[in-house]
């Protein structure tokens, strides 16, 4: 069996024939009619009323709190300390300060109660990580305390396409959502990111700002501060294909995360989250005593995994050395992504099931 790669994209026939078809068509490869066209259905799958396509999403985030105005250094954004770093590096570049707060122990979002220690006058918004497709426990106590505090609530949803709560689509319940199309995602489109939301002024603010704060296409007024996030119509016309693969991605990565639970069921030292129905999870993640020492046993036997993220706070750009957040901290020790890309087979999930086991045994 060939190397099992942790994650890798899919793609067949249509998105070649869709690239060659768009370049004989002499499209002009910028962002036009095809990032448009991908961006609707975005906004159908979500369900959202409008969608902005962007570059990657990072910048879909910076944009993000630039429409919402939070632009001061003196501005706070709480975000959990245990998540991408693009979460927080997303606030430095909109201008604002990113203030952490700890995770919860059953999801890994973000902890209503260490949320509201961290809250201060200058708090501004909270950005709500939907890490690995999953929500907070205590999503609806965020919601309504955000609500009557006025604080804006930014969604990275950034691993979570596919993924719903209550029947809406996850990225629609804060002011603004944002999704990215890296590699290693559900869909891809090499890099890319969105902006999801149902507020029209944040939607037209957003449009300004990823073409320099143009008016209109071409004409060089500028009515808002913009840059270039732009995306290109190359990439739409494989975004555009790939959407039409999440219904049967979802069902696969689902199946496949049931699997591999299901294996794993009885081996004491595999803890897995509690994962609902509504979430497709990003990534297989489990939480172990030892990361590093399975990770290269895997590897022994031709399995890719990887180390979940670092606490943010241990991280160069944000060291904070007399600050503890205890459940990122456990995370960022103990948990460990196995191979998560759709189309795993039924084999290569029992070769990785049947690798921890016997790692496990002999240890
Ligand atoms: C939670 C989270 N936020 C933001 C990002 C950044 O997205 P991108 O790589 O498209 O810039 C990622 C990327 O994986 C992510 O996982």
């Amino acid at each position: 069996m060939e190397f099992i790669q942790q994650y890798k994209p899919w793609f067949d026939e249509s998105e070649i024939e869709a690239v060659v078809s768009y370049m004989r068509g002499g499209g002009y490869l910028t962002e036009f009619k095809k990032t448009q066209e991908f961006g609707t259905s975005m906004a159908s799958y979500t369900d959202a009323a409008h969608c902005s396509i962007y570059a990657n999403g990072t910048v879909t985030l910076t944009a993000a709190l630039i429409a919402l105005g939070i632009t001061n250094k003196t501005d706070e954004v709480i975000v959990p300390d245990y998540t991408m770093i693009a979460s927080a590096n997303a606030v430095i570049m909109a201008g604002a300060t990113p203030v952490f707060a700890d995770v919860e122990r059953e999801t890994i979002c973000i902890d209503y109660e260490s949320m509201k220690n961290a809250v201060t006058p200058n708090t501004k918004a909270i950005m709500l990580v939907s890490i690995n497709g999953r929500y907070p426990k205590k999503l609806n106590e965020i919601l309504s305390f955000c609500k009557e505090r006025k604080i804006s609530i930014v969604e990275d949803a950034a691993q979570s396409l596919g993924c719903f709560y209550n029947g809406k689509h996850v990225g629609t319940y804060g002011d603004i959502g944002s999704f990215s199309f890296s590699m290693p995602k559900i869909i891809t489109t090499g890099q890319g990111g969105a902006l999801i939301t149902n507020n029209p002024e944040l939607y037209r603010k957003v449009e300004l700002i990823k073409n320099f704060g143009r008016e209109s296409a071409g004409v060089d007024k500028h009515i808002f501060f913009g840059v270039n996030f732009k995306f290109t119509d190359l990439q739409a016309v494989i975004g555009i294909e790939q959407m039409k693969k999440i219904p049967e991605r979802v069902v696969l990565k689902k199946k496949n995360y049931k699997l591999l639970r299901h294996l794993l069921g009885n081996v004491k030292e595999v803890e897995f989250i509690t994962t609902g129905e509504d979430v497709t999870p990003w990534f297989n993640d489990i939480i172990v005593p030892d990361v590093y020492s399975l990770q290269s046993y895997l590897k022994e036997q031709g399995i890719g995994s990887r180390p979940f993220y670092p606490t943010l706070h241990t991280q160069a750009p944000y060291y904070l050395h007399d600050k503890h957040f205890p459940n990122a901290e456990f995370f960022a020790s103990h948990g460990l992504w196995l191979p998560s890309y759709s189309q795993l087979s039924i084999e290569e999930i029992e070769k990785i099931a049947n690798s921890i086991r016997t790692f496990f045994a002999g240890n």
